[in-house]
């Protein structure tokens, strides 16, 4: 599993929402560096847990800033959230009660659900808040 590294299509063009992704993305880095490098297994949990705990703040932050802003596809982006928290927690109670060793591909899952969402959804917004004035 490789690193996540910024890439243009990774980037929304609003600060606050960019910043929280790259917390969202180095999140998953040290948790592919705690399953590289070894790592006891509440160790792993908390990381788990904390993955879980900050996508949901940041979901919340994102939907909150889409309402305040009026942006026209917020029901949709909404109901996008709340199935990926649910397909993020459901991996994540798996992850919690399999061999670290299995966690690697729970975790590929992870990632490629994130940037998906961050690469459609998330970067529709973008043009919407900045022509308000929100960068
Ligand atoms: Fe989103
Ligand atoms: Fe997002």
């Amino acid at each position: 599993m490789t690193l996540l590294t910024w890439s243009h299509a990774c980037t929304v063009g609003v600060k606050a929402m960019d910043d929280q992704h790259g917390i969202l993305m180095d999140t998953m880095n040290e948790l592919r560096d705690d399953l590289l490098h070894g790592c006891n297994r509440e160790q792993l949990d908390e990381s788990l847990e904390r993955l879980v705990d900050f996508t949901r703040k940041h979901f919340a932050s994102e939907e909150h800033l889409l309402q305040a802003y009026n942006f026209p596809g917020l029901l949709e982006h909404r109901a996008a959230h709340q199935r990926l928290l649910s397909e993020i927690r459901k991996t994540v109670r798996r992850a919690e009660n399999c061999d670290s060793l299995q966690v690697h591909p729970l975790l590929e899952f992870l990632r490629s659900w994130y940037m998906e969402h961050i690469e459609s959804l998330d970067r529709q917004y973008g043009p919407w808040l900045n022509a308000r004035g929100v960068y």
